[in-house]
């Protein structure tokens, strides 16, 4: 079976500008979810679009038969946003079919991951007119801007998508060919980091060795994130870090994924990270500390001798099992203050948090998801961690109180998030037997 009859609509699907952070967009994003719900009713579900203060949520679900297990799928169909767009070699919502890739905007982060499932349950409905399983499709569009009406609207809902179990692909592959199940993912703690010195800029010459440089004890504060081998100075950010398992240390090391690969997959001369862990070990159980961005002073052409008000930094951490973000932020505030010099004054903003994820590769209903991906391409799947976030994992575990089966079809080098990104047609085609094989496998396994 040959994906290319999926192309038309794959490509229907790409070509709604379906920006969730900038405001801009909303209706792009309200007629994508449009799209959806057309499609999800020609494919004979029930199919509900709901309002939310941000953007709409797509349900939709087969007949409902009491003796069979229910299955939710989720996913999103909003977009990162496309620029910098100079640097795409085709436009970004545009999709183009080259090479046997398909180049777009979510191409790969989820259209096309999502899109994969959706074809499959309506190929078995059309080739065997009822399903194994129930299906529930909940899709969103607000993941890529941090899923902030899902909570609630999950807590409003819960009887109507009550599930035994819950699928996702939004996450990745080892390699082309290679499959994986997907069992924990880092956590996420954002914050904004803000040092005040005088009340306005002042010249450097005449102020010079007089007054505080914000922008240079921002330095000297971000330069005590870390120790001398690549540590998280911030005292008792470790407590609670669960280590690496034997058997996951094992297992990873059979990938392949070793400086070599992660040299050339970056493009960079060095790598560097916490001493004592392999690369891989460090993106996918370690917990970081990273600087997102930083500012303050003057940032144009030529130069200017000022001495700043103020600057600041964005950072993220990310956190592994069993660190929490209320946690971890208490325990960086603490240390931020205690070490801020006390001739600047230190301002502390939060942004997001999600909590690290972590389910059983071996329980029942795993061991039924690695026998699809094992049918789905032929060889034995990987078992692997990764080192994104999806914040809401959480939250729609305890709230469902449903597992979670991570089904990545992202390729290491999709260009997820910038420009150029593409999904496989193979891959899509392979979501589509992943997703009828699943819904076999996870009938029967319990
Ligand atoms: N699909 C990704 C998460 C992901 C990336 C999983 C790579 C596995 C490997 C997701 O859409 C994402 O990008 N999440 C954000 C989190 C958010 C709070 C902005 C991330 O990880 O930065
Ligand atoms: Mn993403």
């Amino acid at each position: 079976m040959s994906a290319t009859p999926y192309l038309a609509e794959f490509f229907e699907f790409l070509r709604f500008q379906s920006v969730s952070t900038d405001p801009h967009y909303a209706p792009q994003v309200a007629a994508c979810a449009g799209w959806l719900e057309q499609k999800f009713q020609r494919m004979g579900l029930e199919t509900r679009v709901y309002p939310t203060d941000g953007h709409p949520i797509v349900v939709a679900r087969s007949e409902r038969k009491p003796s069979r297990r229910t299955l939710l799928i989720y996913g999103h169909y909003d977009v990162q946003p496309a620029d910098p767009l100079d640097q795409w070699t085709t436009p970004p919502f545009e999709p183009t079919l080259k090479d046997g890739l398909v180049y777009a905007r979510g191409a790969t982060d989820n259209k096309g991951q999502i899109l994969a499932h959706i074809l499959g349950v309506e190929k078995t409905l059309k080739e065997a007119g009822d399903l194994p399983v129930n299906v529930i499709f909940l899709v969103e569009g607000e993941e890529e801007s941090g899923s902030e009406s899902l909570g609630r609207f999950l807590e409003e809902h819960r009887e109507e998508l009550a599930c035994d179990l819950i699928a996702i692909s939004d996450t990745g592959m080892v390699a082309r060919g290679v499959p994986a199940l997907t069992y924990g993912l880092r956590g996420i703690l954002s914050m904004e980091v803000k040092l005040h010195g005088a009340e306005g800029d002042l010249h450097s010459g005449i102020y010079g060795g007089v007054a505080p440089n914000p922008a240079t004890l921002l330095a000297r504060l971000l330069a005590c994130l870390h120790d001398a081998r690549f540590r998280v100075a911030v005292p008792g950010f470790y407590d609670a870090v669960v280590e690496i398992h034997d058997w996951e240390r094992a297992e990873w090391a059979r990938l392949g994924l070793d400086d070599n690969f992660f040299k050339r997959t970056i493009r960079a001369r060095a790598l560097l990270g916490e001493e004592g862990y392999t690369s891989l070990e460090r993106a996918w159980g370690r917990p970081t500390a990273e600087v997102n961005g930083i500012g303050g002073g003057y940032q144009g052409a030529g130069g200017k001798t000022v001495i700043p008000r103020e600057a600041f930094a964005k950072l993220t951490f990310r956190l592994v099992p069993n660190q929490t973000p209320a946690e971890v932020e208490a325990a960086i505030c603490a240390y931020l203050q205690q070490i801020c010099p006390p001739q600047v004054q230190m301002e502390i903003t939060q942004g997001h948090g999600g909590e690290p994820f972590l389910c059983d590769p071996h329980s029942p209903d795993a061991l039924a998801a690695r026998r699809a991906l094992r049918r789905t391409w032929g060889v034995e799947p990987a078992l692997i961690r990764e080192g994104g976030s999806i914040p809401i994992l959480h939250t729609l575990r305890g709230t469902l109180g449903a597992e979670i089966l991570l089904l990545g079809l992202a390729l290491p080098d999709c260009a997820c998030h910038a420009p150029n990104e593409s999904f496989p047609l193979e891959n899509l085609e392979a979501g589509i037997r992943l997703n009828q094989a699943l819904l076999e496998e996870l009938a029967c396994s319990r």
